[in-house]
């Protein structure tokens, strides 16, 4: 029996942050990852996604540089080695994780655990093989993509005409038509790089607008954007059915694909850990946790998209380090109201905070401000033609930050800051005296702290 303080089932951003802490702060940890270090995030998520888009990126700056001057003619994506440079940015960065582990002499079981059982001492998990002990447990066990129960998906799936991100990001040939299910946050994201890729895409989405929980006006000029790209939107018709090597029917209508591609949501991974032997409590299937991120067992913990709270990689860091300090007897704990979610698509989009929708819901007294991105000089200067705008939703009492929204370059870097302005609670007055860069497309947040 292999004893240590903290055991941790799964190595994606979670479970490598919190080994990682636990350990410098005086525990032995144990991490089991029975796929690769670095989860899903790292292997088949933020990290390859963004690497691609970036190489979709450069191409659509050549084939559009006409208006800034730029002549490129014959510019095309070579899918291959774009591929290969992916693969090469993935490996780097597990290799940095594998060796942060080495480094702070966390014990790597590359193998899946599970947990056996309560013993007098700590939590029993077994690899299979052998049996491992620790006094507490920390559950990152992730998620994985929901795969609905649509006629001809489980066959398209076994045939690879349906793929879900994991396969979309190992395709090698580029598909002529391909038909993405769902327009939410990985399908636009899919859509962006497969289009410039050479795919006729069509997104089909059931819900009214894109980008999910995205604030409405933001959706819709991101819609608009992809729209003016050359990217098919079927907006308000479910996908229904599927005909391998086929079609998608949607509505009433079917449309023609060569592959498609399923992202209509992710779901928390809680099967498999032997949670039952435990009796952690799990609720529409989501492992329950409170703002230390305990469960309802003492001394189990849950951080990650397992505990479906807000299921993003970033969440998930600070989700760690919020449940290794209460191990650690530290004062924290996890707040989830100023957390920044992007959409890395071509503009990209960024959001933290109230939208209109949820501050009113709420009771909260507020207004709102909007500009256009074009208040920014940067902006004017590298967006031919942009239509970005930044929405900032204030307290109407003192102008304090409740939720910054925009779509335009460089949203992803910015969205940060807005999320310190309202972590720090400052009023709009304080916030109008920081120093922003002169020009850059952040100064949009404080042209809009004037408007208020
Ligand atoms: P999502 O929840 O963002 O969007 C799924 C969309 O599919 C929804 O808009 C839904 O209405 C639609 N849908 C469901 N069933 C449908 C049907 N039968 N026909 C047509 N439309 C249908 O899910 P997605 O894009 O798969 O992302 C999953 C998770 O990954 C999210 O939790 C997201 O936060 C995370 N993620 C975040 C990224 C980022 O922050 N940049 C990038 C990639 C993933």
């Amino acid at each position: 029996m292999d004893k240590s303080d903290l055991i941790i089932l799964g190595g994606g951003p979670a479970g490598y942050t919190a080994a990682e802490r636990a350990s410098a702060g005086g525990l032995s940890v144990t991490l089991f990852e029975g796929r690769s270090l670095g989860g899903v995030c790292l292997n088949e998520g933020c990290i390859p996604t963004k690497s691609m888009l970036y190489s979709a990126k450069l191409l659509d700056g050549a084939r559009h540089g006409t208006p800034y001057g730029v002549r490129a003619e014959g510019a095309s994506l070579d899918h291959a080695a774009v591929m290969k440079r992916k693969n090469k940015v993935v490996k780097t960065l597990v290799a940095g994780v594998a060796a942060k582990m080495k480094s702070h002499g966390v014990t790597v079981v590359p193998r899946n655990g599970t947990v056996v059982g309560k013993t007098p001492s700590g939590f029993a998990v077994t690899d299979g093989e052998r049996e491992y002990e620790a006094s507490r447990l920390l559950i990152c066990t992730g998620s994985e993509p929901i795969i609905p129960p649509i006629p001809g998906v489980a066959e398209g799936i076994e045939s690879g005409f349906v793929l879900t991100s994991r396969e979309a990001l190992e395709l090698t040939d580029i598909p002529k038509k391909l038909v993405i299910v769902g327009g939410g946050v990985i399908g636009l994201e899919m859509a962006c790089y497969f289009h410039t890729a050479g795919s006729h895409v069509t997104v089909v989405e059931m819900l009214d607008k894109i980008a999910g929980p995205a604030e409405a006006e933001i959706s819709k000029v991101l819609l608009g954007n992809l729209q003016k790209k050359g990217i098919e939107f079927k907006i308000g018709r479910k996908v229904t059915g599927v005909t391998p090597g086929k079609s998608v029917t949607a509505g009433d209508g079917a449309i023609d694909a060569d592959k498609v591609l399923l992202t209509i949501g992710r779901k928390p991974r809680t099967a498999g850990a032997g949670l039952e032997a435990l009796d952690v409590f799990i609720e529409r299937g989501s492992v329950v946790t409170d703002r230390h991120l305990r469960t309802n067992v003492p001394d189990v913990y849950a951080a990650g998209d397992v505990n479906g709270r807000i299921m993003l990689a970033h969440t998930a860091y600070r989700e760690a380090e919020a449940a290794v300090s209460h191990m650690l007897g530290r004062a924290d704990s996890m707040r989830y109201d100023a957390v920044p979610s992007v959409i890395y698509t071509s503009p990209e989009a960024a959001c933290v905070g109230e939208t209109e929708e949820s501050a009113a819901a709420r009771g909260l007294p507020f207004k709102t401000v909007k500009l256009s991105m074009r208040y920014a000089g940067r902006y004017v200067a590298e967006n031919e033609g942009g239509d970005g705008i930044c929405k900032l939703v204030v307290d109407e009492r003192d102008g304090r930050l409740l939720g910054v929204h925009m779509i335009g370059g460089y949203a992803s870097e910015i969205i940060f800051s807005a999320g310190m302005m309202i972590e720090s609670r400052l009023p709009a007055d304080a916030l109008k005296k920081l120093v922003f860069p002169h020009p850059t497309v952040g100064e949009i947040i404080r042209e809009s702290l004037f408007e208020i």
